[in-house]
């Protein structure tokens, strides 16, 4: 039953992908025709592949040749550019959006054992009249994303809007926001000769955030709002954070957060019978070939028993999937019967979706404790009464800090809201209000380190209380260990959080380098540990000592330094004495290294015991290569961005990029709040009025060829945002 045919499609233009030597004799047409297919062949192995086949820099270079093409002759723009991905103007409101044919919703089957699917296909059965003689239904099974509901509106192939779902009848117009999404093709590809593609199409799918960008987003959010912004907020889940910026007026905010998208069906297509092929997953496979993303678990099953088996399978894997689902979706395969089934009411009678069990659970809170982290932080923690929710027992879920458990009112005897979704930790929702028990008290954050007695203190600004014990403190102690050894750090692995508690309890390990000194005897003596399980920690310690740069920095656990950070640390210097050594200005020239960043690591690497340790780590033997620092670092405008608009009076525009980029600046297309300036020309248009808004500063020619001459960074630090 399958169709090859279908699956092969190759993209079209794949073999002169490469093939941009050749242009230059051509008409700009011909080379902006040429580059924007190359462009949409790498974006579509970057973004839906995710196997890209040249380095971002090369996409870069492509990319700033055809927008420079494209301000050198404005005629040649062309909606479906992969340079109209972002730089629309913010909307005041979204223009509502009629759909061609309505967006259903699906019927929800509640019972989430296997008889859900059981009874799914009993039902078919009976409406399609089979008898128990005639064989399995085909079915597709595919998993139901937890995101918002979208349709996709080309024209000729070329992405012309995108709209919410709405009522279902009609939705907004967020066409600005869907085209900053990478993997949503702004322009279709020819796909295989049984799909041609119709003159209008409505591509029905989801758009979602996964679940590490919402992480990753989060942390950025929180960033920023300790750095001040107050006006940012951290988001509940990533179906939030995802339908937020879907429904964001700035398209430069909503190109920020990071969205994914998952193509599921076709709603109004023109000619009507464009599309005559004869089941949904040859439907799925023609959106496939057409380069649309289409989630690989989706699958062609027989009958009941399939569908159980489906729902089990995922059901196995949702933890971990990097994306939150809520079920999976059944839908009979055949479209004539599924023409022939119709619908009641808004939902279709051919498809169903089988639900999981929630990842929301209810459970009464026994005590809240504060733990210690290993910067102090003071954590306070809900325990409950062990809940089944996600898929795991959960008997801990965070608070957060102090506002957060003011905020929630979470006390000890209330009935909570539990929530944890796939690797995240669990967390309390909301205080259901009216299970209130009488004589409840509202919990208060202690001023002091329940493990050490120091006294904890909540600075100016900050949303934590921390221990001010430091080293004196096992609790931060423990946990400075457990950051070091995990496996995105130094990854010892025989060195776990009971071994941890007893080598610091029992006054065997103090600091980190006290952990390459251990041996086999005071290992040996512990509690529950036989000769061969220390034997197994001395190898995985004596393994760990070859590590990365970027590893040890981020194993030192220094606050605000990720793994992320760590590795552009690296990057640019190259070694740890240049880091240790490096003045705030250096280290705010690295990528993505703000002041919050820079400071706190000036404050580590200003504390003698923790050079001292760093050394006492190298003495024992841990160590990593290094390299020379990266050349782009040294140059005066290293890590700052800026961004060219209008006609300046000599200088072409690959000329001005040429002497920024020379400088070691970035050149970028559109104006954040990120932007170190802005270049003007004649005739410059929003970009130069963004800038005037945010208050980023304006130069002309001859401030780009002071700025580009100055020698050293100190001669432009002044006009920097
Ligand atoms: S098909 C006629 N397939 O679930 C059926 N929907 O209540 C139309 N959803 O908001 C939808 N994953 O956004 C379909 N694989 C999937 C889906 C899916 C998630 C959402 C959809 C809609 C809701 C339906």
């Amino acid at each position: 039953m399958s169709t090859p045919d279908l699956f092969d499609a190759e993209p079209s233009g794949s073999d002169d992908m490469g093939a941009t030597s050749a242009l230059a004799n051509d008409s700009p047409a011909v080379v902006a025709h040429q580059l924007r297919e190359q462009l949409h062949q790498h974006a579509h192995r970057y973004y839906v592949l995710d196997e890209p086949s040249i380095p971002d820099a090369e996409y870069d270079r492509l990319f700033q040749q055809l927008q420079a093409l494209e301000a050198a002759h404005p005629e040649l723009h062309t909606p479906d550019s992969p340079t109209q991905r972002v730089g629309g103007k913010p909307l005041s409101t979204f223009v509502a959006v009629r759909h061609g044919v309505p967006m259903l919703s699906i019927r929800t089957e509640t019972d989430t054992e296997a008889s859900g699917a059981e009874s799914f296909d009993t039902r078919i059965r009976k409406e399609l009249a089979l008898d128990d003689q005639a064989p399995a239904v085909e079915y597709v099974a595919e998993l139901k994303f937890d995101g918002l509901a979208i349709s996709l509106r080309y024209e000729r192939g070329v992405l012309v809007q995108a709209a919410t779902r709405g009522d279902g009848e009609s939705g907004e117009d967020v066409t600005q926001n869907i085209r900053t999404i990478g993997q949503i093709p702004l322009r279709l590809q020819v796909g295989a000769v049984s799909c041609p593609i119709p003159d209008v199409l409505e591509v029905r799918g989801e758009v979602y955030m996964r679940r590490d960008d919402f992480v990753a987003l989060n942390e950025r959010q929180r960033e920023r709002i300790a750095g001040g912004a107050r006006q940012e907020k951290t988001f509940v889940n990533p179906r939030n954070a995802a339908a937020g910026a879907v429904r964001q007026l700035d398209p430069a905010i909503a190109a920020q957060r990071p969205l994914s998208f998952f193509a599921y069906g076709v709603g109004w297509c023109d000619p009507v019978d464009a599309l005559s092929v004869p089941t949904h997953w040859d439907l799925l496979m023609c959106l496939k070939g057409w380069g649309l993303p289409v989630c690989e678990h989706g699958s062609r099953v027989q009958g009941a028993q399939g569908l159980v088996g489906f729902h089990a399978r995922m059901g196995a894997l949702r933890d971990r999937l990097p994306f939150d689902i809520d079920g999976v979706v059944y839908k009979v395969d055949r479209l004539d019967w599924q023409q022939q089934l119709g619908f009641v009411t808004r939902e279709p009678r051919w498809a169903v979706a089988h639900k999981y069990p929630a990842q929301e659970q209810m459970t009464t809170v026994q005590a809240i404790e504060v733990q210690v982290g290993r910067t102090g932080k003071l954590t306070p923690v809900a325990k409950l009464a062990p809940v089944f929710v996600g898929g795991v027992t959960v008997t801990n879920a965070t608070l957060h800090n102090e506002d957060e458990a003011t905020r929630k009112d979470v006390r000890v005897g209330d009935t909570v809201v539990v929530r944890r979704a796939g690797d995240v930790i669990p967390e309390v929702v909301s205080v259901v209000l009216e299970l209130r028990p009488q004589g409840t008290q509202a919990f208060r954050m202690p001023h002091q380190c329940p493990i050490c007695d120091s006294v904890a203190v909540r600075e100016e600004g900050e949303a934590d209380y921390r221990c001010t014990g430091g080293l004196f403190c096992s609790g931060q102690r423990k946990q400075s260990l457990l950051h070091f050894a995990q496996r995105r750090a130094l990854d010892i692995e025989d060195l776990g959080e009971k071994l941890i508690d007893q080598l610091v309890d029992g006054g065997t390990v103090h600091t980190l380098p006290d952990l390459y000194r251990l041996g086999l005897t005071s290992l040996a003596q512990l509690d529950r540990m036989a000769d061969k399980s220390a034997q197994n920690v001395l190898t995985s310690l004596e393994r760990s000592k070859l590590t990365t740069l970027p590893r040890f920095l981020f194993g030192l656990g220094i606050r605000h330094v990720g793994e992320a950070t760590a590795k552009d640390l690296a990057r640019h210097f190259g070694g740890l004495d240049a880091i240790m050594d490096a003045r705030l200005e250096q280290l705010l020239q690295v990528r993505d290294v703000g002041p919050v960043v820079a400071q706190s690591l000036r404050t580590f690497f200003d504390q003698p015991h923790n050079r001292e340790v760093v050394e006492q780590l190298r003495a024992c033997g841990v160590t990593w290569p290094e390299h020379e620092p990266s050349a782009q670092a040294q140059l005066p405008l290293a890590g700052r961005t800026y961004v060219l608009t209008g006609t300046l009076p000599t200088l072409s525009r690959e000329q001005a990029q040429a002497l920024l980029e020379a400088a070691g600046a970035k050149v970028a297309g559109s104006v954040s709040k990120k932007t170190h300036g802005v270049i003007a020309g004649a005739d410059a248009g929003s970009k130069l009025e963004k800038a005037l808004a945010l208050g980023i500063p304006v130069l002309d020619e001859d401030g780009l060829r002071a700025l580009v001459s100055a020698q050293d960074a100190g001669g432009v630090d002044n006009e920097s945002a």
